[in-house]
């Protein structure tokens, strides 16, 4: 006899309408499932703040989350639903905390992965605090800022420990901007950073156990910051790119993060990897969108389906006793990593799931990145995001670019 169990996602969502209504729109084709005698079937639901009591019932079975980084109710309700509940969360929110560069310097670092150097240096101005007066005097010990910033030469990147969206960055050429850049950090602590000379930008998404690296442009405006570029990295410098993000993932339990690395030959140097709220929309994404969607839809599936639960305790010392052995050269311990990564997100068993039980998945998205639905998607956005007088322009632009994408698509599912 078949029996039918019903998943609902939970969407906790702030400003952003694009990819919402996309995967809601992605999980409405996906179901019904059939595993074994049971019809899974899936739903979603955009999640209101409100008070909870500590022993409320949760109902969703999976929440992603978009508002935990800004806001401290969500989080801490986050931290409820996985602990009390048992709610499967895509980003862990107990070391979503440390979730800055900070701390994902020092695992990598670690790990021995190719981190510049970096220094932190004490606030300029230390937060407002009675107390701080007193500590200050007696235990704050002075300190020379150009004698610590010169074995890391100029020019050298000045940037908040936990800095995002380009926040308080600067690249400093002398002493004298030094000094200038420390004075206006204000209230923010920073790290100073030797700057690599790279040939390319990756930055990689990674959703579960799926990774795309994409050649991003920092330099550009937002809509041309991705290009569609399929072999920019050397094989080497691909393969480290999606085994750092991977590793660094695994290692802090997130699964919806966005990774940036500077590659110069075949070396691969992480600067930035902590975005728990990384930048999917369609407008940035364009081309990539569709994937990312996908991947979102995908992996919240195969977790509820199968019942993944998630882990809130690290296994670091795995990890380290790789670091430690001295057998293993840079290449071998990223292979290591990677095993233990791959096991933590299930890699191989996820892939061999999708085959067998999401077989439609693809051509389902196809379609709808086609459809009029979907279209007014992209009118909606572009008319929500742009000035009236570049609207047309970004359309076709945009338009253009997924048009790329119906097409390379097509033909790779029609082999
Ligand atoms: N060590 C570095 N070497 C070269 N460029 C850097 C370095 N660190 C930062 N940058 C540049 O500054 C930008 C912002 O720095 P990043 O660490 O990514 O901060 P944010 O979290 O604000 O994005 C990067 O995208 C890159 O262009
Ligand atoms: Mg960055």
């Amino acid at each position: 006899m078949t029996t039918s169990s019903t998943h609902l996602i939970g969407l906790l969502l702030g400003a952003e309408e694009d990819w919402p209504t996309a995967f809601e729109a992605i999980m409405r084709r996906v179901g019904p499932v059939a595993v074994g005698d049971v019809e899974h079937r899936y739903t979603t639901e955009r999640l209101t703040i409100e008070p909870f009591e500590l022993t409320d019932p949760v109902r969703p079975q999976l929440v992603i989350d978009r508002l935990a980084h800004w806001y401290y109710h969500p989080r801490e309700w986050l931290k409820k639903a996985s602990l009390v509940n048992g709610t499967y969360l895509l980003n862990s929110p107990f070391t979503f905390q440390s979730m800055e560069k900070h701390s994902a310097y020092c695992a990598m670092i670690r790990l021995g992965l190719k981190v510049p150097r970096t220094v932190l240096v004490p606030y300029k101005n230390p937060i407002d605090n009675v107390r701080w007066a007193y500590t200050s005097a007696k235990y704050n010990k002075p300190f020379d800022l150009a004698e610590l910033a010169a074995p890391l030469g100029y020019p050298l990147y000045m940037k908040p420990f936990d800095g995002g969206a380009w926040r308080g960055v600067s690249r400093i050429d002398n002493e004298v901007g030094l000094h200038r850049a420390y004075d206006e950090s204000g209230e923010m602590l920073m790290h100073l950073q030797a700057t690599v000379d790279y040939d390319k930008f990756a930055r990689a998404l990674s959703i579960g156990p799926e990774t795309m690296v994409m050649d991003f442009r920092p330099e550009r405006p937002m809509h041309e910051r991705y290009a569609v570029s399929h072999d920019f990295l050397s094989e080497s410098a691909g393969n480290q790119a999606v085994a750092v993000s991977r590793i660094v993932n695994a290692f802090f339990g997130w699964e919806f993060n966005s990774a940036e690395m500077l590659v110069r030959g075949d070396e691969v140097y992480p600067i930035d990897y902590a975005n728990a709220c990384p930048d999917v929309a369609v407008t940035s994404l364009h081309y990539y969108f569709p994937w990312a969607i996908k991947a979102l839809a995908r992996w919240s599936v195969y977790c509820v389906t199968t019942g993944r639960r998630q882990r809130v305790d690290l296994q670091t010392e795995r990890y380290f006793r790789v670091a430690d052995d001295p057998a293993l050269d840079y290449h071998a311990k990223l292979a290591a990593y990677q095993q233990i990564a791959d096991e933590h997100f299930e890699t191989d068993r996820y892939w061999q799931w999708c085959d067998e039980h999401l077989p439609h998945l693809d051509e389902q998205v196809l379609d709808w990145v086609t459809s009029t639905d979907f279209d007014r998607l992209l009118r909606d956005t572009v008319r929500a995001t742009y000035p009236p007088h570049e609207q047309d322009r970004f359309l076709d632009h945009f338009h253009g670019l997924l048009d790329l994408w119906v097409v390379d698509e097509a033909a790779r599912l029609r082999g």
